[in-house]
């Protein structure tokens, strides 16, 4: 039996992050000018996919763990979620020009995530002798 710490451990969320980054990087070259619409459509559910995966996976270890900020995570889990289906929304509507802009938004908005709650997700982990490694 595993030790449950090994579920994921924290190169792994750290490659994560990478990966997400680097599809919505993708995403608003593919929906800027000159862009493959197609593609941007690809990327878009690989995006989805990706990110539902990544906030499982962390909320999971987080209950797992008994973080007390683990709820509020969900939820900004949720609103981060909602913001990549808005992009959807637009590009679907046709108009990937504010699509593009609500990538840009989602990719600062993952950053802001990254480094504000994944990090203090670590943080307490330190804090409380969790050895994610
Ligand atoms: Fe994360
Ligand atoms: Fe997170």
């Amino acid at each position: 039996m595993p030790e449950p710490t090994s579920l994921v451990d924290r190169a792994t969320v750290e490659l994560h992050h990478r990966v997400q980054i680097g599809l919505v990087r993708a995403l608003e070259v593919q929906l800027g000018p000159g862009g493959d619409r197609a593609e941007a459509g690809l990327t878009l559910e690989r995006l989805l996919e990706f990110t539902e995966m990544h906030f499982a996976a962390e909320e999971t270890l987080m209950r797992l763990h008994g973080y007390p900020q683990a709820q509020a995570h969900a939820e900004a889990h949720r609103r981060l979620l909602g913001e990549a289906l808005t992009i959807g929304q637009g590009h679907l509507a046709g108009d990937d020009a504010s699509a593009a802009e609500a990538a840009r938004r989602l990719r600062g908005w993952l950053r802001e995530h990254i480094l504000g709650m994944d990090g203090a997700f670590d943080a307490w982990c330190d804090r409380n002798g969790i050895a994610m490694e």
